[in-house]
């Protein structure tokens, strides 16, 4: 098993990368995260640059605890506190009006900044040595699959990026994104932390999206995505689909939630199992495992319509729109 930290020397490599300005990739518990010196805007570009990523695109900067905030916004409101209190460290990230001095590569030109304490022990130990904020989105090329496995970042980057090895990341999907700029916090980006458990700190928080919640940009409708074309299909129809295929001699690969149920030598079968937090765990590396079989199409099984599934629900939808 890799170690939950990193060696001395590795991590003096690594903070000497981000004083250089210079980027590196860093395991969180949700995703890898692509990161830059967040006081550095000529870093922070490098980010944008590397990943292919348009500039109006707001990355998230990472700090080591709530103590730090002050730095980066201004006017946090008494329910976002409540709700850092109740979620930092962990997968979650707050959207809150900016500091004035925050540089605006950051934000995308917005007024406002996300802003996020993983948990990771090796990321807690980054952010530690380095004392100052990293901005970091996850570290794929735009509009890609997030990477979980420090081998994702390196598919993604090749090897000359330095990659802090942190294993497979235990959640496996982005952080749950809140906005607190305006008076009811609203839902931005659903992930490792469910609006019932938002809701059970703070009642009012929105689920609803509305027209002047501030934007989130990665929240196009296409996104997470392999190169194959991806379709969901309901459990009812998915035999059928899949043998549809296979009379024509095309290849597929199914992502399901049950054992095979077609076994021949045109389908390639992986069964995620029916638990949500399983399934979210490994969803992007069964998706990138996929893609490389160079199949004619990736067939999903439609996930459960309850809460619990909402995160994975969002991203098999994105990675499956035209
Ligand atoms: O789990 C995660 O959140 C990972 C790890 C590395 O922390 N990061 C991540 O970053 O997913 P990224 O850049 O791939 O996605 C960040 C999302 C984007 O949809 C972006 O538009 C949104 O956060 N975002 C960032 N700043 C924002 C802001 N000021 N207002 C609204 N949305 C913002
Ligand atoms: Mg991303």
């Amino acid at each position: 098993m890799t170690s939950q930290i990193v060696s001395p020397a590795e991590m003096d490599q690594a903070i000497a990368t981000l004083r250089a300005g210079e980027l590196l990739a860093f395991p969180t518990e949700t995703v890898y995260g692509l990161g830059a010196d967040a006081s550095n805007p000529d870093a922070v570009r490098k980010i944008f640059k590397l990943k292919g990523r348009p500039s109006s695109h707001p990355v998230i900067v990472h700090i080591q605890d709530v103590t730090q905030l002050s730095r980066w916004a201004r006017d946090v409101s008494p329910m976002a506190m409540k709700l850092a209190a109740a979620f930092w460290p962990g997968p979650f990230t707050l959207v809150l009006k900016r500091a004035p001095q925050v540089s605006e590569v950051l934000t995308g030109g917005q007024d406002t900044i996300a802003i996020r304490v993983p948990r990771h022990p090796i990321a807690q130990q980054l952010l530690a040595a380095f004392g100052g904020g990293i901005a970091a989105p996850s570290a794929n090329r735009f509009g890609h699959v997030s990477p979980t496995l420090a081998s994702h970042v390196r598919d993604e980057f090749g090897d000359s990026l330095l990659v802090l090895d942190g294993a497979d990341c235990e959640i496996g999907l982005e952080s749950t994104i809140v906005s607190c700029v305006m008076d009811i916090p609203q839902l931005l980006r659903p992930g490792g932390i469910t609006l019932s458990q938002l809701r059970a700190v703070v009642p009012a928080v929105s689920g609803v999206v509305t027209q002047d919640a501030p934007r989130a940009p990665g929240m196009l409708d296409k996104h997470y995505s392999p190169d194959t074309p991806i379709h969901l299909i309901h459990s009812e129809d998915l035999r059928q689909v899949a043998d549809d295929y296979r009379r024509k001699g095309q290849q597929i690969a199914v992502l399901a939630m049950q054992p095979s149920i077609n076994t021949n030598n045109f389908t390639s079968w992986i069964n995620a199992g029916d638990n949500p937090l399983a399934y979210g765990h490994s969803l992007y590396a069964n998706l990138r495992q996929m893609d490389k079989l160079g199949t004619m199409a990736i067939l999903i099984e439609q996930v459960p319509g309850d809460e619990s599934w909402q995160a994975v629900r969002d991203r098999l939808q994105r990675a499956a729109a035209k």
